[in-house]
């Protein structure tokens, strides 16, 4: 059995009667996403088998089943990144796991480093592309073998996120009177913050966030056939000419205000495309 069919089965066990329509993993400072869900379980990472845990401040390392609105969902309260030393292949076994459980959408978020003169601190982006600098991509040609619906490589034109969803994120943030702007992401491995001259050259490939999550993910969703919706939330601005220190503590605090836009919007969507009202 694959680690991410034991880590399914475990919580099937524990939650037979439950089948969330929509995974949402939860980057820096988003967490409070899943205190408006109406959990049916709680999950820590370190109880269910296989699963990846983070060590990263501000990620709690809960997984939560339950009903946002009406809608079933599996939530990630934080996730294990590169960095922490997790393989590829551990670091997206959730994204797996949760397709195992039925998911119909793959809703991300993430703090960035903004590189666009677009962005301030503070505003959440949707991303629409990305630049792969994790020199891995998650992708496991086995999936085909162990029977889940496998899309094998995406090609080049079928597109990671969902221009059906970013469409409907951009009309519904309208509704709540505020603009969602578009932006490709690049992913680094991280841990550390970017230098003034790699700032410089994520401009230069057409990044305008840079961040150290979300590719791989995206990318394995991608290949079992689930669209994804990936917000970003730009914590700090790059100004290679007058650099600044980048704190940790700021990229959690900047993330807590854009949380006031993203909760009401992810419950909106939810709420108008997963009820039948
Ligand atoms: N770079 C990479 N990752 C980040 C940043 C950044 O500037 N800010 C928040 N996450």
């Amino acid at each position: 059995m694959t680690a991410d069919a034991l880590s399914a089965d475990w919580i099937r066990q524990r939650s037979p009667n439950f089948s969330p329509r929509v995974g949402i993993i939860l980057g820096s400072g988003l967490g409070a996403l899943a205190d408006s869900i109406r959990p049916s379980a709680i999950y820590r990472y370190q109880e269910i088998p296989e699963f990846p845990r983070s060590h990263v401040a501000g990620h709690a390392g809960n997984l939560v089943l339950g009903d946002l609105g009406s809608v079933p969902v599996v939530a990630m309260q934080g996730r294990a990144h590169l960095y922490e030393g997790w393989s590829i292949d551990q670091s997206t076994l959730p994204v797996r796991t949760m397709a195992r459980l039925g998911i119909e959408l793959l809703i991300v978020s993430n703090a960035s480093g903004g590189i666009s003169s677009r962005f301030r601190s503070g505003q959440s982006v949707l991303i629409d592309h990305h630049v792969n600098l994790m020199f891995r991509s998650g992708i496991s040609l086995s999936d085909a073998r162990v029977g889940l619906a496998t899309h094998g490589v995406p090609d080049r034109t079928a597109s990671i996120y969902d221009p059906v969803w970013l469409e409907r994120a951009e009309k519904e943030a309208i509704e709540l009177g505020f603009s969602l702007p578009r932006g490709t992401y690049l992913g680094t491995l991280g841990p550390n913050y970017e230098t003034r001259a790699e700032y410089r050259a994520f401009a230069k490939m057409g990044a305008d966030m840079v961040g150290m999550s979300t590719v791989p993910e995206t990318i394995v969703a991608s290949q079992l056939g689930i669209p994804s919706l990936a917000f970003s939330i730009v914590t700090n601005v790059a100004k290679p000419d007058a650099p600044s220190k980048t704190e940790h503590s700021d990229v959690l605090e900047w993330s807590r205000n854009a949380q006031k836009q993203l909760i009401p919007l992810i419950e909106r969507l939810l709420r108008k495309y997963f009820t039948d009202i």
